[in-house]
């Protein structure tokens, strides 16, 4: 009886310390320089995303990232956190696999957000 609740114990620490370190948190990489959308955001869209969302809302290619995600909603400069394209690749973790973002590219993404999400 003892036995099995060391070893319960064993797997519940192994359990919780490897989902510590999956966790990616954007806010251990602080980003300091102004963004550049098109230097800094478009590219990481380039990378990892255009493969779904060439047609599939947002439309993420270069040179029309911008006004789908401004036209669709996808940003929110008041609550950046709050952003649905936030949320969605950083809390849901979108897209899963080999896409998933970086926390610098989480981070890169908050702080285009919170300089105001120009267009720049
Ligand atoms: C493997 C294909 C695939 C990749 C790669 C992918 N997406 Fe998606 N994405 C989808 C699909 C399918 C949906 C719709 C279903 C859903 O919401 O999950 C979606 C939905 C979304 C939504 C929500 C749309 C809405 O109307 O609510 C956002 C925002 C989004 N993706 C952003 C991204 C970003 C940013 C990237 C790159 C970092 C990315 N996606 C990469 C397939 C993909």
């Amino acid at each position: 009886m003892k036995k099995s609740l060391i070893l319960l114990a064993g797997f519940i620490i192994i359990g919780v310390t490897s989902c510590e370190y999956k966790y990616i948190d954007p806010i251990e990489v602080e980003i300091t320089d102004p963004v550049s959308f098109s230097e800094q955001i478009e590219p990481i869209f380039q990378n990892k995303c255009i493969g779904c969302h060439a047609s599939t809302s947002p439309v993420l290619t270069t040179g029309n990232a911008y006004n789908s995600l401004i036209d669709g909603n996808f940003i929110n400069t008041t609550v950046p956190e709050s952003s649905k394209l936030y949320e969605k690749v950083a809390i849901e973790g979108h897209p899963e696999g080999n896409n998933t973002l970086s926390a610098t590219e989480l981070a890169l993404i908050l702080k285009w957000i919170q300089d105001g999400a120009e267009n720049n």
